[in-house]
């Protein structure tokens, strides 16, 4: 299965993404953990860039993100899945969507074009969506430590906005939770949604008269 987590910086969805990684753990699954942009050797070197480089136009921000992710799917998430683990991932697709094709206006369609084609199609089976007050969000942050941080809380509040808008967009997979809600509360609200959605799997499975993954 592949989990994505997802949400504007400081919503907490990295603190979520460490609490289910160490519950699936104590279930006895192989787990991979991996985050972007980074990942691989290539990726960490992309988000260097990225994150402490020059000033970037848009569209070459897009792709680069688009770069480490095409990098990241080929070298961890496909190998991993094939094997049968359980893949988390801090940010995926959905980031792109959200800060490149939404809030820096490139389009959503046209930078979720680029990344299907980028990730053969691969979407997660789940995306968890931390909506927290942008901000909230900036209080929790602090001073801002890398360069789309430091776009500030307007940019901030464009990209709380997108999510929205992909959450409705994107229902069957994109799953949103209070953000503000305290950690334990939302983990096990996870928990939870992850297991429902493996008894509907089951279901499916039986009705179709094919074997459970
Ligand atoms: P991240 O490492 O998740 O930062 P944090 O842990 O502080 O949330 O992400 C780094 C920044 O890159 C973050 O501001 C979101 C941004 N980003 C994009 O703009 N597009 C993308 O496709 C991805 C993956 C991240």
């Amino acid at each position: 299965m592949f989990i994505s987590f997802e949400g504007v910086d400081g919503s907490g969805k990295s603190t979520q993404l460490e609490l289910l990684w160490a519950a699936l753990v104590a279930e006895g699954r192989e787990v991979v953990a991996t985050r972007e942009p980074g990942g691989t050797e290539l990726g960490e070197r992309v988000r260097a860039l990225l994150l402490d480089g020059p000033t970037i136009t848009p569209w070459a921000e897009a792709a680069l993100f688009a770069a480490a992710r095409a990098e990241l799917v080929e070298g961890v998430i496909r190998p991993a899945l094939a094997r049968g683990a359980t893949v988390l991932c801090d940010r995926y697709l959905d980031s792109s969507l959200a800060y490149q094709g939404l809030a820096r206006g490139l389009g959503l369609e046209r930078v979720l074009e680029l990344n299907l084609s980028a990730v053969g199609g691969l979407l997660p089976d789940r995306t968890f969506l931390l909506l927290i007050d942008p901000l909230l969000a900036g209080e929790r942050l602090g001073e801002p430590t890398d360069r789309i941080e430091r776009e500030g809380q307007s940019f901030r509040a464009a990209v709380d906005a997108a999510y929205r808008q992909l959450a409705a967009r994107f229902s069957e997979r994109i799953v949103a939770f209070d953000g503000a809600r305290p950690a334990a509360e939302l983990a096990a609200q996870i928990r939870a949604d992850l297991a429902l959605a493996a008894c509907a799997r089951a279901d499916l499975a039986r009705a179709e008269g094919t074997p459970v993954a």
